[in-house]
C-alpha cells in the first residue's frame, strides 16, 4: 500500500522514546500516604486485612513519616484510634485527642511535610456512625418499609465538626479533610477556621464519597464499623454520577480548596467528570479494599503486585486525579523527580 506499516509502533520502538512520550507520571509529590495513630509508645500493631499497614503510636508514626519523606512523599493523611469512644466522639475534638497529639509530634519533627487531618467521628463514636445519632420521629419502623428509626443529626454534628477542625488546626494540621458527608460541613469548617485565625488552613473535602463495600478493611484498621445500620443516609449511592457533580459543586461553593472522589478505581468516570467540569485540584482515594485485593492476589502469586499497583495508580492519574491517597505510597520506590 506504500503506507508505513510501523506508523504507530515507531513511537514504541525503544524504551528511551517510550519514556519520552509517556503522558502520565506517578511522581511522589502526587501521592498522599494514609496513616493510623493510636495511643502509647513504641506501639506498632499490624492490620491483618491490610498487609504492610499498621496502627502506630505517635513516636513510631514520626519514624514512619520520616521514612516516607525520604522516599519523596511529602504529605500524609492521619486517622486516629482513640483510647475511649463515646456517643459524641469527644476524643476527636479534645485538645489532647490522639490525632492532636500526633499532629504536634509530626509538626515538630517534620515541619516540611504537609499534614492532612481526616475529620470524621466514626472512629471516635461508640456506635461507629459519622456523627451524632438522633431518634427519628414518626413511630416504629415498619419491617421492610426502608425507613430508619434513627438518623445522623446533621446540624448537631456540624457543631462538633467545627470544634474538631479548630482543634486539628491548632495542633498543626495544614489541611482539614472532612469525610463525614454532612451537608454544610465545608462552610462550617471554613467559618470556624477563619474565626479562630486559621485563614490559610486548607480544606480538602471528601466531596463525592460513595457508600462503598471497598471500605471493609479500613473499618478493621480504624475500628470504625457501624454497630447498627449502614451509612447509606449520608454516603452516596454508587449508581449515581450526576449527584456527585452536585456534591462537588456545593463543596466548592462552600469553600473547598481540594475536592476528593472516593473510592477511586471503580469511580474513574467520576474523577474524569469532576476534573473536566471544575477547575480545582482533585484528589482520589485509592481505598483499603482496592489495596487489599492487590495485596492478596500478589501474595498468592496470581498477579505481579508492583506492576498492577503502578497500572492502577497510573489509571487514576490518567482519569484526572492530581493527588492519589494510597496505602501503596511507601511500596512504590519511585524515582525522585
Ligand atoms: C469514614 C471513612 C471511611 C474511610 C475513611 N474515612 C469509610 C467508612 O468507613 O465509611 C475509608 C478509607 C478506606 O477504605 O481506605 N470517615
Amino acid at each position: 500500500m506504500g503506507f508505513p506499516s510501523t506508523r504507530l509502533r515507531r513511537l514504541r520502538s525503544n524504551s528511551l522514546i517510550r519514556s519520552k512520550i509517556q503522558e502520565t507520571d506517578l511522581s511522589p509529590r502526587r501521592l498522599v500516604a494514609p496513616l493510623f495513630v493510636r495511643p502509647g509508645r513504641g506501639v506498632r500493631i499490624p492490620i491483618a486485612s491490610m498487609p504492610g499497614q499498621c496502627q502506630m503510636s505517635p513516636d513510631i508514626l514520626v519514624k514512619e513519616a520520616k521514612a516516607l519523606r525520604q522516599r519523596g512523599i511529602t504529605s500524609i493523611l492521619l486517622f486516629g484510634i482513640p483510647p475511649r469512644k463515646d456517643a459524641k466522639g469527644s476524643d476527636a475534638y479534645a485538645a489532647n485527642g490522639i490525632v492532636q497529639q500526633a499532629l504536634r509530634a509530626l509538626k515538630k519533627a517534620l515541619p516540611d511535610t504537609l499534614l492532612i487531618a481526616d475529620l470524621c467521628f466514626c472512629e471516635y463514636t461508640s456506635h461507629g456512625h459519622c456523627g451524632i445519632i438522633k431518634r427519628q420521629s414518626g413511630g416504629a419502623r415498619e419491617r421492610g418499609s426502608g425507613r430508619n428509626t434513627w438518623d445522623v443529626d446533621n446540624d448537631a454534628t456540624l457543631k462538633l465538626i467545627a470544634k474538631t477542625a479548630v482543634a486539628q488546626a491548632r495542633a498543626g494540621a495544614d489541611v482539614i479533610a472532612p469525610s463525614g458527608m454532612m451537608d454544610g460541613m465545608v462552610k462550617t469548617i471554613r467559618h470556624a477556621l477563619d474565626h479562630a485565625g486559621f485563614k490559610n488552613t486548607l480544606i480538602m473535602s471528601y466531596a463525592a464519597k460513595y457508600a462503598s463495600a471497598f471500605y471493609g478493611p479500613f473499618r478493621e484498621a480504624a475500628e470504625s464499623a457501624p454497630k447498627f445500620g449502614n451509612r447509606h443516609s449520608y454516603q452516596m449511592n454508587p449508581a449515581n454520577a450526576e449527584e456527585a457533580l452536585r456534591e462537588v459543586a456545593e463543596d466548592i461553593a462552600e469553600g473547598a480548596d481540594i475536592v476528593m472522589v472516593k473510592p477511586a478505581l471503580a469511580y474513574l468516570d467520576i474523577i474524569r467528570r469532576v476534573k473536566e467540569r471544575f477547575h480545582v485540584p482533585v484528589a482520589a482515594y485509592n481505598v483499603s479494599g482496592e489495596y487489599s485485593m492487590v495485596k492478596a492476589a500478589g501474595q498468592k502469586g496470581w498477579i505481579d503486585e508492583k506492576a498492577v499497583t503502578r497500572e492502577i495508580l497510573t489509571a487514576i492519574r490518567r482519569a484526572g486525579a492530581d493527588w492519589i491517597i494510597t496505602y501503596h505510597a511507601k511500596d512504590l520506590l519511585l524515582p525522585r523527580i
